[in-house]
């Protein structure tokens, strides 16, 4: 009853920012993300009757009472489907920083999912897995599928689930993940979108989100870059219109985070084909095609206020691994 699995995390081109139901993490809409290749968490889960009581590590990291908490919560929910109650031992690690937007919750949640489930004797299908690891934390049934996912909103947990728009290989995009911040995030994703709604531009971004959607599914099926660029800024700076109209507002970006968006502008201009897009954090993640990483690499450096630069491909998703953590 030891597995261990690999998850990538991703990053949304459509983004999920507000819950119809909070404890079932179903989004206010669907979303659509690409998985990262140089950005990932490997869990060990073990259940055994040799433990007294259920023990969560992350390897090289201080977790806090509540992350153990929410971490034990979803093991629960995973007991309860296998019908089990033996104690588990949870072992994870990050290959980045935490808490930098680089959704660790992401690749952490569909990690711990997956290896527990299958720790636990469960079998699953793919989408009964995603459904799972969306309880856990909700972008990360983005990490389970695939390369390209769409997360369908859907109306109830049966129906909230993701799947693999394209394979990894079908679009040699790149995310160059610029960091300008290595702290964790004040403000967790799951506390700042529960104030979604005091913003008075919530509504008018749920409204517009099913075209988006669509626009950007019709953007990924022709390869049209500038089309799919223009959306994935779009919903981006939709998304941070709304977390700063919030009641109380959120500020996620820094001035480091404003200047790569006034460069990425400046770099278009003279025909750099590249375009940003930025989680609940400062970092900003510039998409471009393969054969502009470079170029794209080589400007990002030269930014005042760059502490690392880390460059992703599209990934598969979650894989079992043959090698535990203890
Ligand atoms: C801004 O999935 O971390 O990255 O479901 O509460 O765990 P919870 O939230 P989470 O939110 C991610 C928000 C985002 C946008 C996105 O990835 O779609």
């Amino acid at each position: 009853m030891k597995k261990t699995a690999r998850a990538p995390a991703n990053i949304a081109f459509v983004k999920y920012w507000g819950k119809s139901n909070e404890s079932l993490r179903l989004p206010l809409n669907s979303s659509i993300s690409m998985n990262l290749s140089g950005a990932y968490t490997t869990t060990t889960v073990e259940f055994s009757s040799r433990y007294s009581s259920d023990n969560v590590t992350l390897i090289g990291e201080e977790l806090a009472e509540s992350e153990k908490q929410r971490v034990v919560r979803h093991i629960d929910v995973i007991r309860r489907k296998a019908g089990i109650r033996t104690p588990a031992r949870v072992m994870s690690r990050n290959n980045f920083p935490k808490g930098t937007g680089a959704a660790a919750s992401a690749s952490g949640f569909a990690a711990l999912t997956v290896a527990a489930a299958v720790a636990s004797g469960l079998t699953l299908t793919e989408k009964e897995l995603t459904i799972l690891a969306r309880i856990g934390s909700g972008s990360a049934c983005r990490s389970v599928p695939d390369g390209f996912v769409l997360w369908q909103a859907g109306n109830t947990s049966e129906d909230s689930y993701a799947y693999s728009l394209y394979p990894e290989s079908y679009w040699d995009l790149r995310d160059v993940l610029v960091i300008v911040e290595r702290r964790k995030k004040e403000i967790s994703s799951t506390a700042g979108m529960s104030n979604v709604r005091s913003s008075p531009f919530f509504q008018s971004r749920i409204d517009g989100i099913a075209h988006k959607i669509e626009s950007l599914k019709k953007a990924l099926e022709k390869r049209d870059f500038p089309t799919f660029g223009s959306i994935i800024e779009e919903d981006c700076l939709n998304m941070h219109a709304v977390m700063m109209t919030q009641s109380p507002p959120i500020f996620y970006w820094s001035g480091a985070t404003l200047d790569i968006v006034h460069a990425v502008h400046a770099w278009r201009g003279e025909g750099l084909p590249v375009s940003f897009t930025i989680d609940a954090g400062p970092n900003v993640h510039l998409i471009c095609e393969g054969r502009n990483q470079e170029e794209v690499v080589r400007r990002a450096t030269l930014v005042d206020g760059v502490k690392d630069i880390i460059v992703n491909k599209p990934s598969v998703g979650v894989r079992i691994m043959k090698e535990h953590l203890f």
